[in-house]
């Protein structure tokens, strides 16, 4: 079985790569994957760069040229309930693109058109195991729920309340929907793991470069805790 993992920025996989034994890296689409074993698995780990577009590419290569069976995609995250805050972990159970609007012909906001779901279920066991994986490290706060994916770093308290009135979503990133897009039409398991870098708020840019340490540390941590149970 070999795993996927997927990051957007390289300071969200240092410590892991840093941890991994390496066997082969390949270039494709302008992206690093780095094959290799990684706490007792086999993997693939690959910094996508930011975005939608970056990380369904991303998810495709891994799963066209690398047949991978499982993807995780971890790394940083907006928090958007007032309970979340930074350092906290976010298990997605199912995920949205909260800037797919096509409300003019009567869909509702985040709906792909023509596509037969709303939102991209995570896998039961991924999202079980990455719970098991929380409840070793009580030290964290973990909330499981709906995270959101947009091409756009929210630092906007309206917007904020927008997302969490019309999705009901704990948190915002710019990648993970995407991701569970691409591995939806694949059909591939997968989970997204976020730890809070900042509440998406109005000091959202300078809380992200605080807590960004942090927020990777503890993502990392129950990664780690996963895979090794795996
Ligand atoms: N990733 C981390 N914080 C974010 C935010 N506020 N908006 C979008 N993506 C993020």
């Amino acid at each position: 079985m070999i795993i996927g993992i997927i990051a957007a920025m390289n300071e969200e996989l240092e410590i892991l790569l840093s941890e991994m034994s390496l066997e082969e890296t390949k270039v494709k689409a302008n992206m690093t994957f780095n094959k290799g074993k990684l706490w007792g698995n086999d993997v693939v780990a690959v910094v996508c760069g930011i975005g939608k577009v970056n990380s369904a590419i991303c998810a495709q290569i891994l799963a066209s040229e690398f047949q991978v069976d499982k993807v995780i995609n971890v790394g940083v995250a907006g928090g958007i309930s007032k309970e979340i805050h930074p350092g906290d972990i976010v298990i997605a159970d199912n995920l949205v693109e909260h800037d797919m609007d096509t409300t003019s012909f009567g869909d509702d906001p985040g709906q792909i058109p023509r596509m037969d779901t709303f939102d991209f279920k995570c896998d039961i066991e991924l999202v079980e195991s990455a719970k098991k994986a929380c409840d070793n490290n009580k030290d964290l706060n973990t909330f499981i729920g709906r995270i959101v994916s947009g091409d756009v770093f929210v630092a906007d308290i309206e917007k904020i309340k927008w997302l969490e009135k019309e999705f009901k979503a704990l948190s915002c990133e710019m990648e993970g929907a995407s991701i569970a897009h691409t591995c939806y039409l694949n059909n591939i398991p997968f989970v997204v793991i976020r730890s809070i870098s900042d509440n998406a708020n109005n000091g959202a840019h300078m809380d992200f470069q605080k807590f960004t340490p942090i927020a990777v540390k503890n993502s990392t941590a129950i990664l780690k805790e996963m895979l090794l149970n795996m």
